[in-house]
């Protein structure tokens, strides 16, 4: 069968031809496009809001236009400047300095981004967290990161547990509450009183900004520290993948728990000073729909999980709304079946644009711009600037359609410049000068990358990346499971749930109540995007003679699959 392949659609994409900007692209010139290139003064904060906020044409333009069920508001570039000034003020009343951790955890709102804004604004690393995270997941990241301070709601207050957190000072809260100790800090109040102005920290391109924490197959969530460097390809992005102009109306559905949600959903738009849709929650099909009607959305930047959705939900649907504004459509976080680029097609009359990246990466690095011919199930080629390749375990690089290693050459604005307290941890992901992301993948003759797994144990259930480890830890804390082992299984929705094989302690039965209250113990404990979906009690679970848990044993076992070597596996 022949490949498809989408050609560019005519007078809907920019203009400038992918193989010509690879050859003459640079990330030099893209510097021009910053104020520091020439006043050597560095913050992301004052390239994405403030220098908008003093443009006498821009200051009122909407840059936040947030919605949900009990609040719509639409926030000017002024006044989210002049809010995020008062957040910094805030915090530097409390003593907040340069590099010091400020972790924000509360549902996405327009005092979020005041609030990370300031954070910024005083040179301080903003770590944002998943608001459906659980007081162990809170708890492993707050420890990590020694974080001086959090934001968070008095809602989200019980999963905080305080006193296992010494170095944090102070807790601010957003929203009414009745908390009288000290080292609490009320919203409201201490902005009604703060001033407006500011001094911005000035900072090095290499200070930090964001931690972000993410699982890998063994050990705790890591911190992914990120610098303003990152800005330079937040920017670059912007305009060859997002394609955003002036008067776009741009809606990123990621929360900024996640990387998506900061380097595309604050970033990138606001870099290009775009208006921002923000909204918070799963949606209907509806609700997507509504929303790009609602508010004309002309950019979204969304995930398979998502349009997926919205395929099961039929055409009908599509019917009911007019989308006419929509010019441009983009997906990550998971493979992007073909299917769904077909009925992109269909639905809207547009092509659906796959990009690749992680955490690690800080931005996107595989991707399909608008100039571009698109392969459904590709993930598109590098971006001008990037170079990609295949390699085997010993960094050589392989040819065509040989699968192996998916690696970036070290060295991309966005990059990674540290795990938190963990130099061994980053230094493992570098071969010879490659960055290895732990995904398999082949390069087809005509330089396009196609997608084929992962590598290691991890999980990317619904396009939310989830380590083996932490739910296993979870799960032997309950008192009827003795070992646990934990593997994605694939699904046709979700890309994968997440499957627990455990033992149980003696006394145990093994009864439907059991493990449901088990799962629950995961979802009110962890998380609930972490909770297994499906948990099977076994006599044994494989381990390696060192102890081990062998997860490939459990997943061939699982899918029925050949189970390979197994001359390691204990007694
Ligand atoms: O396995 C890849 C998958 O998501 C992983 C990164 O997850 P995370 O750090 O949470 O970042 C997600 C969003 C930037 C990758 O190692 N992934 C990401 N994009 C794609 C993808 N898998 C297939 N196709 C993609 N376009």
């Amino acid at each position: 069968m022949d490949m498809q392949k989408i050609p560019v659609k005519e007078g809907n994409h920019n203009l400038k031809d992918y193989e010509k900007v690879r050859e003459t692209f640079s990330w030099d010139d893209m510097k021009k496009h910053f104020s520091w290139n020439e006043t050597g003064k560095v913050n992301i904060a004052y390239e994405a809001l403030d220098r908008h906020a003093e443009n006498p044409e821009k200051k009122d333009q909407v840059a936040l236009l947030y919605s949900d069920p009990d609040r719509e508001e639409k926030v000017t570039f002024g006044d989210l400047r002049d809010e995020s000034n008062k957040f910094a003020n805030v915090l530097r009343k409390y003593n907040v300095k340069k590099g010091d951790r400020v972790f924000l955890f509360m549902p996405r709102s327009p005092e979020f981004y005041a609030a990370f804004f300031g954070i910024l604004k005083v040179g301080a690393i903003a770590g944002p967290l998943f608001e459906a995270f659980m007081e162990q997941a809170v708890r492993d990241r707050l420890q990590d990161s020694e974080a001086k301070v959090l934001i968070t709601t008095p809602d989200l207050l019980y999963r905080v547990p305080q006193e296992d957190l010494p170095n944090l000072e102070k807790i601010v809260l957003v929203g009414k509450h009745n908390e009288s100790a000290d080292h609490y800090i009320d919203y409201q109040r201490e902005m009604k009183d703060a001033s407006n102005k500011t001094e911005m920290e000035w900072v090095d391109l290499e200070d930090g900004m964001l931690l972000h924490y993410t699982s890998g197959s063994t050990g705790k969530p890591k911190g992914v520290y990120h610098v303003h460097n990152a800005m330079i390809q937040h920017y670059a992005t912007g305009e060859w993948v997002l394609d955003l102009r002036e008067e776009d109306v741009y809606w990123c559905t990621a929360d900024p728990g996640w990387v998506t949600g900061t380097s595309y959903g604050i970033f990138a738009p606001w870099l290009h000073g775009v208006t921002n849709v923000i909204r918070g929650g799963r949606f209907t099909p509806d609700d997507w729909y509504g929303t790009l009607d609602t508010y004309k959305v002309s950019v979204w930047y969304t995930a398979p999980t998502a349009l997926r959705k919205l395929v099961s939900a039929g055409e009908d649907v599509v019917k009911k709304y007019d989308l006419s504004s929509l010019r441009h459509i983009m997906s990550v976080g998971e493979p992007l079946n073909p299917e769904v680029v077909t009925w992109g097609l269909k639905a809207f009359n547009l092509r659906i644009h796959d990009t690749w990246w992680m955490t690690e990466t800080g931005a996107q690095l595989i991707v399909n711009i608008p100039s571009m011919e698109i392969r459904p199930g590709s993930m598109g080629k590098p971006l001008p600037g990037i170079e990609a390749a295949i390699i085997d375990n010993e960094g050589n690089e392989l040819p065509p359609n040989q699968m192996g290693n998916l690696a970036i050459k070290k060295g991309w604005p966005s990059m990674m410049r540290a795990v938190w307290k963990n130099p061994s941890k980053y230094d493992s992901y570098f071969i010879h000068g490659w960055y290895v992301s732990g995904d398999s993948a082949y390069k087809d003759e005509d330089g396009y990358f196609w997608f084929q797994g992962r590598l290691d144990d991890v999980i990317n259930t619904s396009g939310e990346r989830v380590g083996p480890f932490e739910v296993e830890s979870k799960l032997i804390e309950h008192p009827a499971v003795a070992e646990a082992g934990v593997i994605g299984k694939p699904h046709p929705e979700r890309g994968e749930i997440i499957k627990a094989f455990i033992t149980l302690n003696d006394g145990y039965q093994n009864t439907d109540e059991l493990l449901e209250d088990i799962r629950l113990f995961v979802k009110t404990g962890l998380s609930a995007h972490a909770a297994p979906r499906e948990l099977e009690v076994k006599d044994s679970i494989p381990k390696t003679r060192s102890g081990k848990i062998m997860r490939r044993l459990l997943k061939s076992w699982e899918l029925g699959l050949p189970t390979g070597d197994t001359s390691t596996l204990e007694e």
